[in-house]
């Protein structure tokens, strides 16, 4: 293919090996052109899932940086470590026996760490959702578990705040715990949901869904352009 050849080939390291690699791949593409396989850290490749956190180096920069490996491309002169998890702890908790309004401390019991945020903001910083991190750590901190839990509603649960922060705080799984109780305990239950869940459970869109999965993507295109909305939905 013509264009492939006119592609520019950059070098990557990898675990100290170098790889000659075209540029303008994601540093997920260029590692699968490397030869190797994901089995773990890699889920839905659009910037979605948070599985793909990374770590890496530029050429000439002792700076240790991160992001996800899906959605950052190659430099020349880059080196790369894969890291197959986050791992930090989760608090465990029944969300069912929790009660939020009987305690208004809840998220500092659980994660006393967030006590000592030095407010740095690096967790912000690293953020690859441009989540204000720091102040959902903060309003976990007041107890103001409705603000925590709308301030990281778009959290892939990616780690890249957790593994920088000099607190040691465990973010993703604080606000994760901010928005079940949101869900469970503070916002208004929707009638239509709980309607939706018993036709899951009762396999009402089973036959649909065999349908749905055999239709290439323009039909689908097509059938997701014509879908009907309820009224005030
Ligand atoms: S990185 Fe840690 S210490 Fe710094 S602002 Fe974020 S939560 Fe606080
Ligand atoms: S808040 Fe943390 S875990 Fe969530 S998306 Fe941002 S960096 Fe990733
Ligand atoms: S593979 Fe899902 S965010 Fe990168």
């Amino acid at each position: 293919m013509p264009e492939e050849k006119e592609k520019k080939m950059i070098d990557i390291y990898v675990m100290g090996r170098r790889y000659k690699v075209p540029e303008g791949l994601t540093i997920m593409t260029a590692l699968e052109y490397a030869g190797y396989k994901y089995v773990r850290g890699c889920g839905c490749r659009g910037g979605f899932c948070g599985a793909c956190s990374t770590v890496f180096r530029n050429k000439d920069d002792y700076k240790l940086k991160m992001d996800l490996a899906c959605q950052t491309a190659v430099e020349d002169g880059m080196f790369l470590v894969q890291l197959p998890f986050v791992p930090s702890v989760r608090t465990m908790y029944e969300v069912d026996e929790i009660e939020p309004e009987k305690d208004d401390n809840l998220l500092l019991e659980h994660y006393p760490e967030i006590a000592r945020c030095v407010s740095c903001n690096t967790c912000t910083k690293a953020c690859p959702q441009d989540i204000e991190v720091m102040d959902y750590v903060q309003a976990s901190l007041r107890g103001d578990i409705d603000r925590a839990a709308s301030l990281s509603f778009d959290c892939i649960q990616c780690g890249l705040c957790s593994i920088r922060c000099p607190a040691d705080i465990k973010h993703y799984h604080l606000a994760q715990e901010a928005r079940r109780i949101k869900g469970k305990y503070i916002d208004t239950h929707s009638e239509q949901l709980k309607e939706r869940v018993k036709e899951l459970d009762g396999c009402v869109y089973d036959e649909r869904m065999k349908e749905l999965v055999k239709m290439s993507k323009e039909e689908i295109k097509i059938v997701y352009d014509k879908r009907e909305f309820k009224k005030g939905e």
